[in-house]
């Protein structure tokens, strides 16, 4: 199994083009793959933010953050697994509610239309 870790912005060394903005869903996640890894990716759309994060709970060990819903807890913004509902900061991958460890998160940037996820290789 690849072992995920947060990267941040002054770690970035290769910006992975993830797609095209329109193929992310507007206030959810989508899901897509860098090597073996899979990512989930958020558009938090009422203030044009977005994050990236690992899409491996690491409650159970499940591929299905990208799947589970967003929102915000003291203005933090996160995301809570759609199974066991752990909910995970996605600035700082800190589980909010819950002693699982954290998950790991990216940086996320838009040049035009296009979504780039920044990773150190
Ligand atoms: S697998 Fe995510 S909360 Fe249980």
């Amino acid at each position: 199994m690849t072992a995920y870790q947060t990267i941040l912005p002054e770690q970035v060394t290769t910006w992975f083009r993830a797609g095209h903005t329109h193929q992310f869903p507007a206030g959810a996640g989508a899901t897509v793959k860098y090597g073996n890894r899979q990512i989930a990716v958020f558009y938090f759309h009422r203030n044009r933010r977005w994050y990236a994060c690992q899409n491996l709970c690491p409650h159970k060990l499940e591929n299905v953050l990208g799947r589970g819903l967003i929102g915000e807890q003291d203005g933090i913004p996160k995301v809570a697994c759609p199974l066991h509902k752990r909910t995970f900061s996605l600035e700082t991958g800190e589980n909010l509610n819950g002693d699982c460890p954290p998950v790991a998160v990216y940086p996320v940037r838009v040049e035009g239309e296009d979504v780039y996820i920044g990773f150190a290789d």
